[in-house]
């Protein structure tokens, strides 16, 4: 569904990724670990296209989408729930899921996945009048999620959902990441610093160390092995 084939980006004169290569097929939840500074973000904007590569190439359903604005790359069928959660404070969480079905024209599509969203979030069903600033941190989470589920995506890129949030509501959120995947079939590429959770849901993983890929395997196998463990499992 989704691959990087080579990928360099740069910030200015600052290479930031280097001859990044990755694949993604349909119905997977792939996730990608690394530390601060890895370069994880700077992937997944790329993906977006929020970011262009300086080399490489990046494909969606075997079609190049690298140097694509992001509204098209969004079109295409890609949502990214962006680190930081970036939810709109002041508008209720109704508008904010909303906001994630710009794109949709059809009312009827945009009430049907408004639905399916408090379907898999009850917490957001009950709270649909509240301003998003007033949200919990875990909760503000689930809006930014149920935002990017709008679009109706076909591959949603997560960057670190388990970020500041409670322990309980991780757990919580990280069930609902699987049950995207398995109820409305979306691919899943999930980005986090948490590497006990994110191979405990994902099937394959990618290491990213300094804007290259260190590593890749089925997560049981990352899992055990000595140098991901010493690394980044403690
Ligand atoms: N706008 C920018 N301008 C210049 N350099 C940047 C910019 N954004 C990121 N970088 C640099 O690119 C590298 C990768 O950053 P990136 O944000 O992708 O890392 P990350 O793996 O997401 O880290 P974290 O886990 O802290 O979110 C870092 O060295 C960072 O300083
Ligand atoms: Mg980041």
């Amino acid at each position: 569904m989704l691959t990087l084939t080579g990928v360099d980006v740069h910030y200015g004169r600052v290479q930031a990724l280097f001859g990044v290569s990755l694949t993604v097929q349909a119905g997977e939840i792939v996730t990608l670990i690394g530390c601060n500074g890895a370069g994880k973000t700077t992937l997944l904007r790329t993906i977006s296209g929020l970011l262009s590569p300086s080399a490489g190439e990046v494909r969606f359903e075997g079609e190049r989408i690298d140097g694509l604005r992001a509204d098209r790359v969004v079109r295409r069928g890609i949502a990214h729930c962006p680190e930081g959660r970036r939810i709109f404070g002041q508008l209720t969480v109704r508008e904010n899921l909303e906001m994630g079905a710009y794109v949709e024209r059809r009312r009827d599509r945009v009430q049907a996945r408004l639905e399916r969203v408090y379907g898999l979030f009850p917490r957001l069903a009950e709270r649909e009048g509240q301003p998003g600033g007033t949200l919990s941190g875990g909760e503000q989470q689930m809006l930014a999620i149920g935002r990017a589920l709008m679009g109706g995506p076909r591959l949603l890129l997560l960057d670190e959902p388990s970020l500041g949030i409670a322990p309980i509501l991780v757990q919580e959120i990280f069930a609902e990441i699987r049950r995207v995947n398995a109820e409305l079939g979306t691919t899943i590429l999930l980005v986090e610093q948490n590497a006990h959770l994110a191979l405990g849901l994902a099937a394959r993983g990618y290491v990213l160390e300094t804007g290259r890929v260190v590593l890749e395997d089925e997560c049981r196998c990352l899992r055990e092995d000595p140098q991901v463990r010493e690394a980044y499992l403690g």
